[in-house]
């Protein structure tokens, strides 16, 4: 199946990405290790015997050999490479699979790129497709992962991996390239491991994906598809603004992807100076509850309203509801519930929500049964009947925005407060979008520094580039030792070691810059509506 491609996408396919200096010539590229400042967690060491404590890589230009007389030029040998997508789509991906498909050629044009089909479950049941210039050519500089397809399979128990191992021996591959999120590297590590220790052929390298911006740290200065789908989503929320602004009638809730972090809402916020911004990691450190921050929001709402204005904006993040410590509980006894059963089988007899609320009501401990008690009945709803396949609620389906609208509402309502309000989810919107010319650049870099890793026979690493907000040729290629972005959490009850995932800090420059003249956001219309992506 070809894309049916629009003007705009026709022009985007000419766009040679720049790319960081070094990378110009693969063939002149060596590796440099350098200590690590990242204080590494010893506890996941044996986990990854082999490959815990890595040094750090940078690419650099190699120095030219003189040969020696009849010596002959080591030409750089055909490699056979795997790529697979895994998890959420993000703005970019396309180029990163250009990046490696161009840069493996030029070392040898025999080279070949083999594409793993809808994700990780393409490596386990070895679904594939050869890359080719005639089937990539459409997608260069295109959002969406749609070339090969991406899936949430993730390769961590025994017989997948061992799957894994078999289609990477079948397919002779010297390394496979896992894009994906911190839970997707972290199980290219695990792969990357158990390959060493079955003294497989194949090396696996990771590459940083996500719109959420979780996926950071020492070495990671920004996951790919960030930069797009925060411009995106701040277009909308520019529109909005000025809708609001023109008809003064409405305050909009605008809820954002991002699952735990509230980078995505941070970003926006700082974009557009829209007038309330929950960032979830304050809430957490304010330790708010869900009557505070409602009661906040009214608060700021009714100083506006004293001024005249019965509009604005409100940004919330998709992990709110997570980080009010009470809400929090109040899952973790629902999710433990909701696993009997017993109650599930009652649960599903009782024709009335009424009657369900009250069977869950009774099962919960006092201060859950409080918390329960003060949502809306479509939020208790969606926390009885939206669970995922292992019974947990899935909290990035329950409406924050809407429970707000109703929670403010209230208090605004018993204070004879005008407040009419219009709720938004902005997430699908951003993450396929057109890849802007940093997210096309960067993840055209991206898969050339793959490339440059797996011809140096490493193992383990993530592709990187630092000086990000330098231009492009600039940039400077790294390889980090993806164990060394771990630490041990508990999952489903058990230890596990995984890639921390990076939260916003109160103290990090964002969270300055978008604190500054807060108030005067909230009280004043200084949005700032941004527009379009522009090439
Ligand atoms: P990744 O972490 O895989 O990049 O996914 C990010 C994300 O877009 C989150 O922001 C969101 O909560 C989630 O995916 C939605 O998942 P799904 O696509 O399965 O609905």
């Amino acid at each position: 199946m070809t894309r049916q491609l629009s003007s705009l996408a026709k022009k985007r396919l000419k766009y040679q990405p720049e790319m960081a200096k070094v990378l110009k010539d693969v063939k002149k590229t060596t590796v440099k290790s350098k200590n690590l400042k990242t204080k590494l967690c010893n506890k996941v060491k044996p986990y990854f015997p082999q490959l815990f404590n890595l040094p750090l890589l940078e690419i650099v230009e190699a120095k030219a050999k003189k040969l020696k007389k009849n010596e002959k030029k080591v030409e750089p040998k055909r490699l056979r490479v795997g790529v697979v997508f895994s998890g959420g789509q993000a703005p970019g991906g396309h180029n990163v699979i250009a990046g490696l498909f161009d840069s493996l050629k030029s070392l040898h044009i025999d080279s070949e790129l083999i594409g793993f089909l809808n994700g990780p479950s393409g490596i386990v049941d070895a679904k594939f497709k050869k890359i080719t210039e005639s089937g990539l050519k459409q997608y260069r500089n295109q959002g969406g992962f749609d070339y090969l397809g991406s899936g949430r399979t993730k390769i961590e128990t025994q017989s997948q991996l061992k799957a894994s191992y078999e289609t990477a021996k079948e397919l002779d591959l010297d390394a496979i390239v896992v894009i994906g999120g911190d839970d997707s590297n972290t199980n290219a590590a695990v792969m990357a491991e158990y390959f060493l220790k079955k003294k497989s052929n194949t090396k696996v390298i990771g590459v940083p994906k996500t719109i959420d911006g979780d996926l950071k740290g020492d070495y990671i200065e920004k996951s790919f598809g960030f930069d797009t789908a925060t411009k995106v989503y701040s277009e909308m929320i520019g529109n909005i603004a000025i809708d609001a602004l023109s008809a003064k009638k409405y305050y909009h809730f605008i809820k954002l992807m991002g699952r735990s972090a509230s980078h995505v809402t941070l970003e926006c916020a700082i974009n557009t100076q829209v007038n309330i911004t929950l960032i979830a990691e304050e809430v957490l450190d304010k330790k708010l509850s869900l009557k505070e921050v409602a009661e906040d929001i009214a608060k700021k709402i009714e100083k506006r309203a004293k001024k005249g204005k019965f509009y604005g904006l409100v940004l919330i993040p998709e992990g709110l509801i997570e980080f009010i410590p009470e809400v929090k509980n109040l899952i973790f006894e629902l999710n433990n519930i909701l696993s009997q059963k017993k109650v599930v089988r009652q649960i599903e007899k009782a024709e009335l929500l009424t009657e369900k609320v009250e069977l869950i009501e009774k099962a919960l401990k006092p201060k859950s049964r409080s918390c329960f008690k003060t949502l809306p009945s479509l939020i208790q709803e969606q926390l009885l009947l939206d669970r995922d396949p292992h019974g947990n609620v899935q909290v990035s389906k329950i409406e924050t925005e809407k429970l707000l609208i109703e929670l403010a509402g209230k208090i605004l309502s018993e204070k004879k407060i005008k407040f009419k309000a219009q709720a938004h989810f902005f997430g699908y919107e951003g993450r396929s979008a057109f890849p802007t010319n940093f997210d096309s650049n960067y993840c055209y870099s991206l898969g050339t520094v793959a490339t440059v890793l797996i011809k140096e026979g490493l193992t383990g690493y993530m592709a990187s580039l630092k000086n990000l907000d330098m231009k492009p040729s600039s940039w400077q290629p790294l390889g980090v030792p993806i164990t060394s972005m771990m630490n041990i959490e508990i999952r489903n009850g058990k230890p596990k070691p995984v890639i921390r995932k990076a939260l916003v800090e109160m103290n990090s420059k964002e969270f300055r810059t978008f604190s500054k003249g807060r108030q005067l956001k909230e009280n004043e219309d200084l949005y700032i509506n941004p527009g379009p992506i522009q090439f």
